[in-house]
Order: C-alpha cells, then structure tokens, then sequence
C-alpha cells in the first residue's frame, strides 16, 4: 500500500485501494450521468442527488482544525519540469500561477484570484489566515528524467531532492512558503496515475530530501487518460454525447492539469504537513477543501456534472475563472469554510 510504503501510517485495514495522504481526483468516469452544458433540463430534484450531500449540506461534512499549520507566509511556488515541456504549456501553467495574487494588473471577474480567497480563509491556531499572495518562484527543469520515465512515490522525492541540490542552480529550500510542484510530462508514468490519482500532495521526509517540504505532483494526462484527470476537456469514447467544450487554452492534457495544480495547491495551503483542515477521523485518509469539491466548477455541480460554465461563443472555450493577460482557465470549487459548501466566485446564488 503507498501510504504503508511511505511508513507514516499503519497499514490501512481496508481492503479499498489505500490513498494514503493523496488526494483522488476525478475517478468517477462520467460516463454514465455525464450531462453536457450549457445545461439542458437540469433539474436538482432528480440529477443532483450524488453531490447534494456536499454542495448545500454540512450534514456529512465534517471538515474540522487538527491544529497544525496553515500556509500563513507569501506563498513561493517551485514548479519542477520534468521530462518534455513545450513552451506553450509551461507558459500556460506559469500564467495560472501568476493569477492567483491579487496584486497585478486588473483582472476581468471572476477570477482565479478571487477564487483563491476562499481558500485564504482558512486559518491556524493563532487566527492568522493562510496568505493571499501566492508568487511564481525560482523553476527547475529536469529535461532528462533523472529518475526514469517511471515514478513511484517515493522517486518522486528523489526528483525533489535532486531539484534542491543540484549543482547548477539549485532550487531555494523555503520552508516558510515555500511549495515544490512536479509536473511529469505525457509520457511519464507515475504511481497510481489515472488508477487511483491525477494528482497528490505530501512533504518531503527529512531523511531523503533533507528538509520537511510541502510538495505536489501532477501529471500531465493527455495521453495516459484524458478522460479521467482532463475531463471535462476529454469524454470517455462512445460517450456519443456533444463534447464538453474547448479547453480554454489550447491543450486538453495541461488546460485538465490547471485545475489539478489548483485542488493541490489549496490543500497544501490549508493543510501542508497534513495536519490542520480536514475531514474524517483518519489522518492516513484526510478528505481535505478540494477533496470535498471534486469535479465542481460551477452552480448545480456534482455527481458528473461540471455545473454552470462560461463558453466561449467564439472559440467553444469552456472555462469558469479568468486569469492575468486575458486567460481563462477552469478551476474547481473548494470548501467554503463559513458557508459549509462548496463555493467558487462565479455561483450564481
Ligand atoms: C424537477 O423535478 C420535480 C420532481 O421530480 C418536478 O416536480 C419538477 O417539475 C421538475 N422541474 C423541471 C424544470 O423539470
Ligand atoms: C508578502 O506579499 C505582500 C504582497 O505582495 C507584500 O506586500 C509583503 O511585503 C510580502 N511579505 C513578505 C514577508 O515578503
Ligand atoms: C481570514 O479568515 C477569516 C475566517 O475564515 C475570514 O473571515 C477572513 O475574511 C479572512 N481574512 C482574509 C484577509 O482573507
């Protein structure tokens, strides 16, 4: 079991694929429910029933403060490059990162900034919220695969290891703020990927990266299984239904990872040593405020359906929140800590 192999929690009693400390993504193939939008008959009555208990209703939800930290310093993301990346993606990748602070250049609503303010409501012991300002830090590329075209759990914080202490322009070690993001390319196989997960947050152990670091990774799907950890860009084939909609910048596999980075990043935020916001009673299995909010990107979401999205009537794009130099970009909702719901700023109510 990965979690068993990380040797932080006893080995799960549960015979259901352990996802220890990671988060699953998009799993539910939506091809059964799956509904295209903009939505026709949608009627919450009858299609809604799968995310009711989460959108609308505390009643299941216990999302509860286990103490720990909170990201309360500015934010300084490392995005690690590994294996093939075109400029075009990075640029993309780089673009959602910069929108997520406030500061900058005015930004049409809703916005990827505004979005991001739920997730700063979230605060530690001391009542300080995690900050606002999220920054795009030093990057590093690691073009040649250093750890094979196959990753485990573990060789992944061999890559961050090796993104630290590399000779040539090492990565900052900024335990503060600091949060490293590797990003495989589409040919690199990664435990559990598309399996169980799109994507996963942790931090690094002390005794093989040298440093307690919050650390994400998330794959670039597009040709392992688009139509898991891309969707709604991707729909599974023989679907026969009308296709979701354009991704809104250009590429179904790193337009899906966007809001990937985003569900990892505001879990990192709120819960970096996996220790501080979420719900359930077994830390080996937190349900954290992106967990909560899978697959919702707008009003109505849930089960599969995407909710209420904006599409572009001259390019198809599909997208909820707008982002620096005129991008858009889709983006699931979090967990509103004082409404109880999932909650993103383009809701309709
Ligand atoms: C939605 O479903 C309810 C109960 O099945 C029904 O009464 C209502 O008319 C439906 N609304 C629409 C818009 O179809
Ligand atoms: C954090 O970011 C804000 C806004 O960009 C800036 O004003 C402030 O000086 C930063 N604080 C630190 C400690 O870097
Ligand atoms: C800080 O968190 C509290 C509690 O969730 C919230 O009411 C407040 O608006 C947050 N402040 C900022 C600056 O985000």
């Amino acid at each position: 079991m990965p979690g068993a192999r990380a040797g932080w929690c006893p080995a799960p009693p549960v015979a259901l694929p352990s996802v220890l400390f990671v988060v699953l993504l998009s799993i539910t193939i939506p091809a059964k429910a799956w509904r295209p939008w903009p939505h026709i008959g949608l009627n919450t009555s009858s299609s809604l029933g799968e995310s009711k208990k989460y959108e609308g209703s505390s009643e299941f939800v216990q999302l509860r403060y286990h103490m720990g930290p909170v990201l309360t310093a500015n934010i300084t993301v490392h995005p690690i490059w590994y294996g093939e990346w075109t400029p075009a993606q990075k640029r993309i990748i780089r673009a959602f990162l910069r929108s997520i602070s406030p500061n900058g250049p005015p930004v049409r609503r809703p916005s990827v900034a505004e979005w991001w303010r739920t997730v700063a409501m979230y605060t530690d012991q001391t009542g300080a919220n995690v900050s606002r300002t999220v920054r795009l830090g030093a990057e590093k590329n690691d073009r040649r695969y250093s750890h094979g075209r196959s990753l485990t759990r573990l060789s992944i914080q061999h890559v961050i290891r090796s993104a630290v202490t590399a000779r040539t322009r090492p990565l900052p070690v900024n335990p503060k703020g600091g949060l490293y993001l590797l990003l495989t390319s589409a040919d690199v196989a990664v435990e559990d990927f598309c399996g169980q997960v799109c994507g996963f947050h942790y931090f690094t152990f002390p005794s093989i990266v040298g440093y307690t670091l919050p650390y994400a990774w998330v794959g670039n799907a597009a040709r392992a299984c688009p139509t898991v950890c891309a969707w709604p860009f991707a729909v599974p084939e023989g679907y026969g239904g009308p296709r979701a909609g354009e991704p809104p910048n250009g590429d179904v596999g790193v337009d899906g990872m966007v809001s990937v980075i985003a569900h990892e990043l505001a879990e990192m935020a709120s819960n970096p040593l996996v220790n501080a916001w979420y719900a359930g009673a077994d830390p080996c299995f937190p349900t954290e405020i992106a967990d909560l909010c899978e697959g919702i990107y707008g009003t109505g979401g849930g089960g599969s359906y995407t909710g209420q999205l904006t599409v572009d009537a001259r390019d198809g794009a599909a997208y909820n929140f707008n982002g620096i130099g005129g991008r858009r970009f889709l983006v699931q909702w979090v967990w509103h800590p004082e409404l109880n719901y999932c909650y993103g700023p383009n809701a309709l109510d």
